[in-house]
């Protein structure tokens, strides 16, 4: 109970007073309570509260004074207005003197709860992304992140590293496996790291990028070449895309693998070498192994050590921290000073975004609404449309969810506008809706707009 949210109620009625603060207390907040706004800044000295909640006319201060006081001594701490007069001019002023919302009394028990949880939601993520603005500054290179799942994974990166055994990082495309791959090798202190994409070269060429070659062990072969596990020795080699490495590959890396040793093309003897294998794919190896493209035996080799990358959608906490980093990222390399910043709006919806092309996607987005946004603030507009549009969505079931509708208002809603999008089209509109025409017939009768 102890990191409730805390809450200043000030009201000069006390039985409304009193009602608000039984609300508050069962929604799980810790209430404190006041009648006049000159004590309510009183209380604020003294405590810390995470919101205020005010009446606008009462005896003495009034509320807008209140509000305008609170903006210049507390801007952190969010103020919502409770008003008998909702007019909007009223409520524009007051959002303009620095209110983050406002109620229309008499109100909803609900619509108090949805303002309240709104206004402390964009105050969680505005504090977390000034938290993550101080950090990112001190290690720019780094792989970012917070989330439990990340701990967990760097907890894992930690102890890997102290092994010599080979390591596959699982993940999805642009989830930071190749970062995991170098924080693996940077933690192990060994050197050198060299890279080597097993899917960019043909079976012939790769063999002897991995392996090296003898002179004139094949056309075009005329020096003798060490191959990368040579270059290699002593340090990590990243098998990128592993889950391509040809199968007439894999018997070679298998027992470069079991003896420490490798053979150039065109050449007898066996050289030793002791290099660190870290292995990356996005495939999902097991299912490859049982459709019979990659072989068991090296599968188990390779997956001594384990560290799979979780996708960005499961850890969305860590977006105010990326956003952070990849705006210093970019503004460093295209030489903006100061690195631009993102309205709160603009860093929910990034918050709040499936991501399926996980942190590379992410940083697409950032690059793209640092040219649009052309030097001021990023705003929602600056983003790509992938972006916006998943929010939408999100914000049209929010709204509903704030007029109250039943599930069976919002179907009726959302029935009759995709029958204006395709202009009375029933077919079409039944297509769209998923179902078959004849629900949709039964459900516009249902509506009286057959
Ligand atoms: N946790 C992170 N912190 C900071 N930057 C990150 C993080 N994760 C990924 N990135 C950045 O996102 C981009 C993609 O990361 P990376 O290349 O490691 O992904 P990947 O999983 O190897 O992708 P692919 O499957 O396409 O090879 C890089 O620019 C990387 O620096
Ligand atoms: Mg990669």
């Amino acid at each position: 109970m102890s990191d409730a949210d805390r809450i200043l109620l000030v009201e000069d009625d006390e039985g409304l007073r009193r009602a608000v603060a039984e609300v508050l207390g069962a929604g799980g907040f810790q209430v404190s309570n006041v009648s006049r706004a000159d004590d309510a800044l009183e209380r604020l000295q003294e405590e810390t509260f995470d919101l205020v909640l005010t009446d606008l006319v009462m005896p003495g201060m009034r509320g807008e004074a209140l509000v305008e006081e609170m903006a210049r001594a507390f801007p952190e701490i969010p103020v919502i207005v409770l008003t008998a007069f909702g007019s909007v001019e009223g409520a524009m002023a007051l959002t303009r003197a620095g209110a983050a919302d406002y109620l229309t009394k008499p109100f909803r028990t609900s619509a108090l709860m949805n303002a309240i949880q709104r206004v402390l939601e964009g105050r969680r993520s505005r504090q977390a992304y000034l938290r993550a603005r101080e950090r990112v500054a001190a290690h720019l290179e780094g792989i970012m992140g917070e989330s439990p799942p990340m701990r967990r994974l760097f907890d894992r990166i930690g102890r890997v590293a102290q092994s010599m055994a080979p390591v596959l990082i699982s993940g999805e495309t642009g989830s930071g496996k190749e970062l995991v791959a170098r924080s693996v090798h940077q933690a192990s202190g060994r050197d050198p790291f060299l890279p080597v994409n097993c899917g960019a070269l043909p079976e012939t060429l790769l063999e002897s990028e991995l392996f090296g070659h003898a002179r004139g062990a094949f056309t075009g072969a005329d020096r003798a070449k060490p191959g990368l596990f040579e270059a290699a020795d002593g340090g990590t080699l990243l098998l990128d895309e592993i889950g391509d490495l040809p199968l007439a590959l894999q018997p070679k890396l298998l027992r470069a693998l079991e003896s420490g040793e490798i053979r150039r093309v065109g050449e007898v003897e066996a050289r030793p070498v002791e290099v660190r294998i870290v292995a990356a794919t996005h495939q999902d190896l097991e299912a490859a192994v049982q459709a019979g493209q990659f072989r068991e035996d090296l599968y188990w080799r390779l997956h001594v050590l384990h560290l799979d990358v979780p996708p960005l959608r499961e850890r969305l906490d860590d977006i105010p921290l990326l956003v952070e980093h990849g705006l210093n990222r970019i503004a460093r390399r295209i030489g903006v000073d100061p690195p631009p910043t993102v309205h709160p709006q603009a860093l929910e919806l990034l918050g709040s975004c499936p991501w399926p092309g996980n942190v590379r996607q992410l940083f697409g987005a950032l690059e793209r609404a640092v040219v649009f946004a052309a030097g001021r603030e990023i705003r929602v507009e600056d983003l790509p449309p992938s972006v916006r549009r998943g929010s939408d969505r999100v914000e049209r079931i929010s709204r509903a969810a704030d007029q109250e509708l039943s599930l069976a208002d919002l179907e009726r809603e959302y029935v009759l506008e995709v029958l204006r999008r395709v202009e009375g089209n029933k077919s079409r509109a039944a297509e769209w809706l998923g179902i078959p025409r004849r629900t949709l017939y039964r459900r516009l009768a249902e509506y009286g707009k057959d």
